[in-house]
């Protein structure tokens, strides 16, 4: 059986090779280490459907291989001599970063509209707010896989101020919400398996997917309907190969809130095909007027395997103290397998300091005046954005139900990208142009609603400008 496998894979990695790359066929020795290396991995996972498994892997690995042989280096131009994993992209600046980068060597002064670190935005946090890191209880180390208990049961009363009631028990701490994300995918997926993820939506997925050998495919939000949830799109995508259905909520960057008719659908489609629903609800915190009557939660309305995910990062800007959480409900069975699995992968990295988790229950609620704060920025920067807006109607705002990002739609005659480049090389204002989110039209910028107030409105005015130009080229046609 082995060796009839290995000599498949040869015949199909030279195949595949040959494909992709017309006379670049790896040398015989090579093909023959490619062989040897099935056989070994063969040999050691005796089922067959695994040894599938490997043997697809494999090919696909000897595919990107020969793809990559045709640009030497890649985009950055490193020509590297040891093999490196495919699930790692090559590290690429952007034009808009390079762009960037040289105005600032220049001595230039830029509006940056996209600050999203609250520690960076002019809030005041008390003095004594991490007082709590320094007690006693952080110098004893006697690890739990899921958290500190205590912490644990923080985290179920933050949820409960959200309506949801969750047993400390069904929760389990990591480092970040990305790392609350490896962790899942792990669990809940096989190298190749796929999760559907909202678009447009946080850029972030692909990757993090991708770290883990995991499929993100996307399924998009309706757009007639503000960017809205759409059951039928989520399930028009599930394959044999589906695992877990994502939603952000607050999303990032349209701000779309599920309702509670959105949550029974979604959730009803995760039941009739066995996948986990993951709601990433960092912005839980952050919900505007326009998602009054929506569940703050999906807890409370979900009945398939759901894992809600939070932190301190977003809940009272501190993303520094590297602490987040899984909330898991759902069925007796579903939900307890799932925790035993990401205790033992909790069990491996141990991740979270034992300060954080022993300071989380006074953290959390000192932290509650730098939430304020937030909220009352991102309130500010709204109503002067609406201000602004309404003498100029070629730019519109996309109402947002939640989050700290504002999405407008902008009259262009080109490309968001050049809009965005044109913005910061003339204007000296930084966006992100609405592809970095994959929308599916242009043209949007993205502004984040975190600013300091008075750079937030000399930004938006720039931006009004230079989008002013762009709607009398439209209107005037080409001269
Ligand atoms: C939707 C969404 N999820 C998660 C995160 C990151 O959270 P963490 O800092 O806990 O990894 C962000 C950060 O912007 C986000 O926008």
């Amino acid at each position: 059986m082995v060796v009839v496998l290995a000599l498949l894979v040869v015949a199909l990695v030279v195949d595949a090779v040959e494909a992709l790359a017309p006379g670049a066929a790896p040398p015989p020795g090579e093909v023959g280490l490619v062989g040897a290396s099935v056989h070994a991995a063969v040999t050691a996972h005796a089922r067959p459907s695994q040894a599938w498994t490997i043997l697809v892997d494999i090919v696909q690995t000897a595919r990107t291989r020969a793809s990559d042989a045709r640009i030497p280096g890649g985009e950055s131009g490193i020509v590297a001599l040891v093999p490196r994993s495919h699930r790692v992209p090559g590290l690429t600046l952007n034009r808009l970063s390079v762009a960037r980068n040289a105005l600032q060597n220049q001595g230039i002064s830029l509006i940056d509209l996209t600050g999203s670190n609250p520690t960076r935005a002019g809030l005041r946090y008390p003095d004594d707010l991490l007082g709590p890191l320094a007690g006693r209880a952080g110098l004893d180390y006697a690890p739990d896989p899921r958290g500190l208990l205590a912490a644990r049961a923080a985290v179920g009363a933050e949820l409960a101020r959200h309506g949801a009631s969750v047993d400390p028990g069904r929760v389990v701490l990591t480092a970040s919400t990305s790392e609350a994300y490896a962790f899942l995918f792990k669990v809940l997926c096989d190298p190749g398996d796929e999760v559907l993820v909202p678009v447009p939506s946080y850029p972030l997925f692909e990757i993090l997917s991708g770290l883990e050998a995991v499929r993100a495919v996307p399924y998009p939000l309706d757009p007639h309907g503000g960017w809205s949830y759409d059951a039928g799109a989520i399930a028009a995508r599930v394959t044999a190969r589906t695992r877990a259905v994502i939603v952000v909520s607050p999303n990032n960057p349209t701000g779309t809130v599920l309702s509670a008719a959105d949550v029974r659908a979604v959730s009803a489609c995760c039941t009739t095909h066995g996948l986990a629903l993951i709601a990433d609800e960092v912005f839980v915190d952050y919900r505007l007027p326009a998602a009054t009557g929506h569940p703050p939660t999906v807890l409370t309305d979900t009945t398939c395997l759901t894992i809600s995910l939070g932190g301190l990062s977003k809940a009272v800007g501190l993303p520094q103290l590297k602490l987040a959480w899984m909330a898991v409900a759902g069925p007796d069975r579903d939900a307890r397998d799932l925790l035993d699995r990401l205790e033992l992968v909790g069990d491996s990295f141990l991740s979270v300091g034992t300060p954080i988790q022993a300071a989380l229950p006074a953290i959390l609620a000192r932290g509650a005046v730098v939430r304020d704060q937030i909220r009352a920025r991102v309130a500010d920067n709204l109503a002067s954005l609406r201000r602004h807006l309404a003498a100029s109607p070629a730019v519109q705002l996309l109402e947002p139900g939640g989050g700290w990002t504002a999405v407008l739609r902008v009259p262009s005659t080109g490309s968001e990208e050049t809009l965005a480049l044109d913005l910061l090389e003339r204007h000296h204002v930084v966006v992100q142009p609405g592809y970095f989110y994959d929308f599916p039209s242009e043209a949007w910028l993205v502004v984040s609603l975190l600013v300091e107030p008075e750079s937030f409105a000399r930004g938006i005015e720039r931006i009004i400008a230079a989008t002013a130009m762009e709607s009398d080229k439209i209107t005037q046609g080409p001269r």
